[in-house]
This record gives C-alpha cells, sequence and structure tokens, in this order.
C-alpha cells in the first residue's frame, strides 16, 4: 500500500466524541473544623486524606482561610509532603497566600473569593473586576508550576476574563444550584443546570479546563457530573459528614460510584454527551 493509501486509511471517517474520565478531589477541611473544635490534634486531615484516597479519592483539596478557622499551615505542609495524590490548595489571591503557595509548590492553586464573615466561600470570584491583579498573580504561580484555577460563577464574562488572565482552570460555583435542589425548586434547578452546561462549553472552547463544586451531595452530583467537558469534582462538607454515618473510604466510594455511573449514562439524567 502507498505511504498516501496509508494514511487515508488511518484517518477515522468520522469524529467519535470521547468520555473524559472525571476526578475526585476530596475537601479535607472541616476534618480540622472538627479538630479545632477541641484544640487537640484529633480528629487528623491528613489521615483523612489517606482514607480518601484509600476510597477512589483522585486528589485531596485544603483551603487554608486567612483566619485559619480549619487548615492550618502545618496541616498544608504535611499534606504537600506525604499524600501520595495531587493537592489542591485552595486561597484567596492575597500576598501571604502567594508566598504560602510559593514555598509548598501544590499540583494546583484554586484561588476562592474570601470574606472573613462568611461561613463558606459565597459567590464566585470577581474575575472581571480584579482582572489587573490577577493577570501578574496568575503568572507568578503558573511560572512556579502550579496549575492555577479560578472559582467562579457559570457566567460567560467571567469565563472569557478567566482566560484572558492567564487562568489554567475554572471551577464552576455549583453552590446556587444545590441550594435551589434543597429547596425542591425544579425550574430554578433547570435553569442553574443550562447555565453550567453552557458555562463548561464556553470554557472548554476558550481552553480552559473545567472543575465544578460546592454543596455537592449524592442527589445533586449525578447532573453534574454528566457535564461532558467537567473533569473534576471538588467535594469536602457532605463527604466528611457522611463519614460520621459510614466511615469516610465508604462515603468517598459511594460518591465515586454516583459519579462514575452518571457519566457512562448521561442520557439518564437529562444531558447529552
Ligand atoms: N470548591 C471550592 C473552590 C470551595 O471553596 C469549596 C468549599 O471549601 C468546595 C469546592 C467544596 O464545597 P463543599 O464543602 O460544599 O463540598
Amino acid at each position: 500500500m502507498s505511504p498516501a493509501g496509508s494514511r487515508a486509511l488511518a484517518r477515522p471517517s468520522k469524529a467519535v466524541p470521547s468520555v473524559r474520565p472525571l476526578r475526585l478531589g476530596v475537601n479535607i477541611d472541616h476534618v480540622a473544623t472538627l479538630r479545632n473544635a477541641r484544640g487537640g490534634l484529633h480528629p487528623d486531615p491528613l489521615r483523612a486524606a489517606h482514607l480518601a484516597i484509600e476510597g477512589g479519592a483522585d486528589g485531596i483539596t485544603a483551603h487554608l482561610r486567612e483566619d485559619r478557622r480549619h487548615i492550618s499551615d502545618t496541616d498544608i505542609t504535611r499534606l504537600k509532603n506525604e499524600i501520595t495524590r495531587p493537592l489542591n490548595l485552595e486561597m484567596a489571591a492575597t500576598a501571604e497566600m502567594l508566598e504560602i503557595a510559593l514555598r509548598h509548590v501544590p499540583h494546583a492553586c484554586c484561588l476562592v473569593p474570601e470574606r472573613r464573615e462568611e461561613r463558606t466561600t459565597e459567590g464566585g470570584l470577581d474575575v472581571v473586576g480584579a482582572r489587573v491583579n490577577l493577570k501578574p498573580y496568575v503568572a507568578r504561580l503558573k511560572d512556579a508550576g502550579i496549575r492555577v484555577s479560578l472559582f467562579i460563577e457559570p457566567e460567560i464574562a467571567t469565563i472569557e476574563t478567566s482566560a484572558a488572565v492567564g487562568a489554567d482552570i475554572v471551577e464552576l460555583h455549583t453552590g446556587r444550584y444545590c441550594h435551589l435542589a434543597l429547596a425542591n425548586d425544579a425550574s430554578g434547578v433547570a435553569r442553574e443546570l443550562e447555565r453550567h452546561v453552557a458555562a463548561a462549553a464556553a470554557a472548554d472552547a476558550a481552553g480552559l479546563e473545567v472543575h465544578a463544586g460546592h454543596g455537592l451531595t449524592y442527589n445533586t452530583v449525578k447532573a453534574i457530573a454528566v457535564v461532558p467537558q467537567i473533569v473534576e469534582l471538588n467535594i469536602g462538607h457532605f463527604i466528611i459528614g457522611e463519614a460520621i454515618f459510614c466511615g469516610l473510604s465508604s462515603a468517598v466510594r459511594r460518591m465515586r460510584t454516583l459519579m462514575d455511573e452518571a457519566r457512562a449514562t448521561p442520557a439518564r439524567y437529562g444531558v447529552s454527551a
């Protein structure tokens, strides 16, 4: 066969959409919340990280907050040195956190908005408003070999600006969707899911890797897991809460199973791949 003929045979006749693997990052902040309630060493977030990995976590996520309300600087040192999967460090885009990230060089940093009075990360980062400061900040992290993610609302303008400031990844804030699901607001849920589907497609088209997280549970994870461009979910509070009843590895394993089932059969959950 001529070289030209073999090239012709090798070319696929029709593009076959491939299913991208979906990773699970387990956020262990609330193990530290419980530990700090008594000021001692138990329960240990590092032990939790090992158990989450045993249950199928692909990575460990920890948020070092300015007020150190849960994860401590020592936790970050121990996690970075001892876990066998990538560490995703969530942090505010401050000078203090930049110095810490550059010292530890985690696999990824997810930049989040942070207000002291909030109970958890409420709303996404104002990337459009902060773009002038974010661009050099993102560049410093990337120069150190850290993948940079921005935690954002699923909005097209924010996605375009995230690409413009040089982010590698956007993590879509699923909090509003989960809140509406909890309130049984079917039309609100449908509207939020549509926003996530559109945002994931736009981010992917802009060359950004797409993650999602916040408030996800066994019930809400499936409709997000089927969005084909999303390749990582970061889940904490629900998994750590479930662990009280069934153990951490088994809570992680159940979440993994639900994600994987949804990804393999997207039509059952209303979103086509
Ligand atoms: N992703 C980001 C960026 C977050 O800030 C959080 C909360 O710390 C999560 C995911 C996980 O949210 P939850 O604990 O509600 O699962």
